[in-house]
């Protein structure tokens, strides 16, 4: 990977890194979760960089994928885990990094997901399979006495594109991609109090283009035409337009126009931490861009 390149993804990843900050500070009781959402979408258009997809913010059980609707009138309360997963792109070069605001008592629960995702980043060379990555994750998060979520991921990352191999496991698993120099991928390790698989709920917030072929009812090509310019990333439903969206988005969904991110949870009641950085792997270890 030449220089040029090198240093677009770390600058998205010092904005990235800066905003998310920025935006766990804002994170108190009684703060809205709309105006949190929304200032942090904000100063990533201020720092000059485009947002890779809507900010994630998952309170508790929900481990991913939830983020702001139009009117949400939702305060953050006493008690509640919230996971900020930010995605920033500079010319298309993405850092997605993530961490964990507790309004309760749940340090060690951080901590599980922290220290997971650091050990984690200590095994990236050459030559390691994305499996042992895996397995430094697994213990750290186990022997504090919590489960990993083992059906999310950390993934590759292109231009442009969010999910890409290498899949990186939160579990140690025999296997997988062997890491090679020049490689981009974000590590997000997930610890929780629950049974450590998350399912799909109801709510759904996130979409993205996945097709482009042409639609014909005018709601469904007023969104499409209002997505172009995110160039197949993904979208919040609160940054469309029209009413008529909640009728035509769902068509989109059933004709594979669109693809839906519904709220991923683990159990009801369970709590869930989350920390996450993108890194490039070079010859003897790796560069983590959204320090
Ligand atoms: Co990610």
């Amino acid at each position: 990977m030449d220089d040029d390149l090198i240093e677009k993804y770390r600058e998205s990843g010092w904005i990235a890194a800066k905003v998310l900050r920025e935006g766990a500070q804002a994170i108190r009781v009684g703060a809205s979760y709309l105006d949190v959402v929304e200032s942090v979408e904000a100063r990533v258009a201020e720092e000059g960089a485009g947002l890779a997809f809507p900010l994630n913010l998952s309170l508790n059980e929900d481990a991913a994928h939830d983020t702001a609707s139009g009117g949400d009138e939702r305060l953050f309360a006493k008690g509640d885990v919230a996971k900020l997963d930010l995605g920033v792109h500079i010319d298309g070069y993405i850092a997605d990094t993530a961490t964990t605001v507790d309004l309760g008592t749940n340090p060690l629960l951080l901590e599980a997901s922290y220290e997971a995702l650091e050990h984690a980043i200590r095994t990236v060379r050459p030559g390691v399979s994305a499996g042992e990555v895996g397995a430094a994750i697994q213990h750290e998060i186990e022997r504090r006495g919590y489960r990993p979520v083992a059906n999310l991921t950390g993934h590759g990352l292109d231009r442009f594109v969010i999910h890409r191999p290498p899949t990186i496991p939160n579990v140690g698993i025999t296997g997988g991609v062997i890491l090679e120099e020049g490689m981009v991928f974000a590590i997000e390790p997930f610890a929780t109090t629950g049974s450590g698989r998350v399912g799909e709920k109801t709510r759904k917030e996130i979409y993205q283009q996945i097709s482009s072929k042409p639609v014909r009812i005018p709601s469904a090509r007023l969104i499409m035409e209002h997505i172009r310019d995110r160039r197949g990333l993904p979208f919040a439903r609160r940054w469309l337009p029209d009413k008529k969206t909640d009728i035509a988005l769902p068509g989109l969904v059933r004709t594979q126009h669109l693809h839906v991110y519904p709220v991923l949870a683990d159990v009801t009641g369970s709590l869930v931490s989350q920390h996450e950085h993108t890194l490039i792997v070079i010859v003897d270890g790796c560069i983590v861009t959204t320090r």
